[in-house]
């Protein structure tokens, strides 16, 4: 359900325009125009998420040595008590020792930036990274 489309149009010194161009066909952006959205939508998300209260949705990726005593248990037992926040996870066996677990989350922004920060602190995790979004700034 996209809005009427408005036009503007930007000044900018030559030299950073041109750092841009070079940044965004890396990026793989075909025109400016949709940088310039997905910029506006990152920056409207990034403001919202400094909101506890609002419903956004995580995306936690943590990496862990299964062998490392009740580092298993551990996020399980985690995982089982934020069950109201958890939508799924995926779980896979990297190598002899290494795990990946992808957990996908929802519920308030707050909640979910507690839950990843204990899971990603946890002794034994190796890597923890999280992508904490708000579906509804996402649009149009
Ligand atoms: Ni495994």
């Amino acid at each position: 359900m996209a809005g009427r489309l408005a036009r503007f149009s930007i000044s900018m010194d030559e030299e950073l325009l041109l750092r841009l161009d070079r940044h965004l066909r890396r990026r793989g952006y075909t025109n400016r125009s949709e940088a310039f959205r997905d910029m506006a939508r990152q920056i409207l998300s990034e403001q919202q998420l400094k909101n506890p209260e609002v419903e956004g949705v995580a995306v936690l990726s943590i990496v862990y040595d299964h062998h490392r005593l009740d580092l298993p248990a551990r996020l399980t037992d985690l995982q089982h008590k934020n069950i109201k926040n958890i939508v799924c996870t995926l779980h896979v066996h990297l190598d002899k020792h290494h795990c990946l677990e992808v957990l996908v989350m929802r519920g308030k922004a707050g909640d979910l930036q507690k839950t990843c920060n204990i899971l990603v602190s946890l002794n034994g995790i190796k890597y923890g990274r999280v992508n904490l979004v708000v579906p509804k700034n996402l649009l149009p």
